[in-house]
């Protein structure tokens, strides 16, 4: 086992019982098998073909309205800006518009993708550490709310680019704290090593000269320490700086409107605890309830990672020398995450006499030709036969987001569950169209 905090240790590590009993949107019928939201999900692989992403319209909505519920129970003006890294299918965006979310995006693709799903432009906050000029400038002209600037080297570009423009750019300045979330290294971005903000101590005169330029709306900092964090003292440590800072401002009369928090809040993968939302919203409160300023937070993963599953045929099981091999039709270049981070995701039989079958160690592998490909390994699972399903679970975040075309292996469909129907949101990618941008 790795020590990715992203998974449960080795002695935890649950069984398929306890996984779906931790997820009551999962539910098991003798004849169907494995449903969500009570629609089989056998019915969905023979329909729409597998890999296939599922995600469920009930447990985002249910999510949403959690976290807002606790920010305002905390008594926190917050609004909650979904970071459409974690996922970009548009009909999971257009239910985010439609509950109220703002987004956080870092690219034009991103967007463009916000725009399209209806996102107000005043309501889109821009981050990233390498916004091009193109970005910024396309960015400026069609509009946006706020641009989280990453450096001194940013602020200028944008100074430069907002007078050539003659707009005044809506900025905040994001601040490294210099904290340690305690998440997976590849996913922590708070720390004085990381590439990520500016360093706290430049944060203030930064700040009052960008104050005085004619070309900048001050708007306030920002601040994002890593992602998957499961832990409340990183935010606190984090959140306690940025509210030094945010004081030193107000006390030399600097302009402060509102104050991006980031997101990162963790989910459990398996049945371990996460914080919930209720207590990240105290630990808000705590920093920046005296404030009464606006907040932003920017979740991704805490929103839509539960909500979506990977429903996979199996090809084939192998008994290689050392060990059994489940090798799936779905890859590393769908889901990366196991290949990237060691992530641990459930995995569960679909059929519903596999769900109840006695189990032993097996690997759980994709065919793409890297031993990296590989999603779970001694798990315990039952036997299977080709053509068996499986889902491998909490996908909807860094999920289809990071699929590649990598071995050419189309990029597979998505249905969102909804009302006890499934949708058909994103059609899978034809063979044809992985060469419709080769030039000769
Ligand atoms: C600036 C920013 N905001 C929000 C997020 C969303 O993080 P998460 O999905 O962990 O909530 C990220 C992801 O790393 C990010 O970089």
């Amino acid at each position: 086992m790795h020590e990715a905090p992203d998974q449960p240790s080795a002695r935890a590590e649950p069984g398929i019982a306890e996984l779906l009993a931790a997820r009551p949107w999962l539910s098991v019928a003798p004849d169907v098998g494995l449903m969500l939201d009570e629609v089989p999900l056998a019915r969905l692989a023979h329909e729409h073909g597998t890999p296939l992403w599922v995600y469920s319209d009930a447990v985002l909505t249910a999510r949403y309205r959690a976290l807002e519920a606790a920010l305002a129970g905390a008594a926190l003006s917050a609004r909650i800006h979904f970071a459409l890294k974690a996922n970009d299918t548009l009909a999971l965006l257009r239910r985010l518009v439609a509950l109220g979310s703002g987004a956080d995006v870092v690219s034009i693709g991103e967007y463009e993708a916000a725009r399209r799903a209806g996102f107000a432009p005043q309501a889109i906050v821009f981050s990233g550490v390498g916004k091009t000029e193109a970005e910024l400038s396309t960015a400026l002209v069609r509009g946006v709310g706020q641009i989280n600037v990453e450096s001194a080297e940013e602020l200028a570009t944008i100074t430069a680019i907002a007078a050539r423009l003659g707009l005044r750019a809506p900025i905040a300045l994001r601040v490294n704290p210099d904290v340690d979330a305690g998440t997976h290294a590849k996913i922590t971005t708070g720390k004085a090593e990381n590439k990520f903000g500016i360093p706290s101590d430049r944060i203030e005169p930064l700040y009052a000269e960008a104050a005085t330029s004619p070309s900048l709306r001050l708007i306030g900092l920002a601040v994002h320490i890593g992602s998957q964090i499961l832990a409340l003292e990183p935010y606190r440590r984090a959140y306690g700086r940025l509210a030094d800072l945010v004081r030193r401002l107000l006390a030399r009369g600097l302009p402060v409107e509102r104050i991006d928090l980031g997101g990162g809040l963790g989910i459990p993968y398996g049945t371990e605890p996460a914080p919930p939302p209720a207590a990240f919203a105290a630990a808000v409160h705590e920093a920046f309830g005296a404030f009464r300023l606006p907040l932003i937070v920017e979740p991704g993963r805490w929103l839509v990672g539960p909500a979506g599953l990977l429903l996979s045929r199996v090809v084939l099981q192998k008994e290689g020398a050392a060990r059994r091999f489940v090798v799936l039709d779905a890859g590393m270049n769908d889901l990366l995450r196991p290949a990237l981070y060691d992530a641990w995701h459930g995995i569960v039989p679909v059929d519903a006499a596999r769900l109840h079958a006695p189990v032993s160690p097996a690997d759980v592998v994709g065919p793409v030709c890297e031993t990296g490909d590989t999603f779970a390994r001694e798990r315990a699972l039952p036997q299977f036969a080709p053509n068996d399903l499986v889902a491998v679970l909490d996908v909807g975040a860094y999920g289809s987001v990071m699929s590649s075309n990598y071995n050419l292996r189309p990029r597979a469909a998505a249905v969102v569950v909804e009302g006890g129907t499934a949708r058909l949101v994103r059609r899978r990618q034809t063979i044809l169209e992985l060469f419709s941008h080769d030039m000769a």
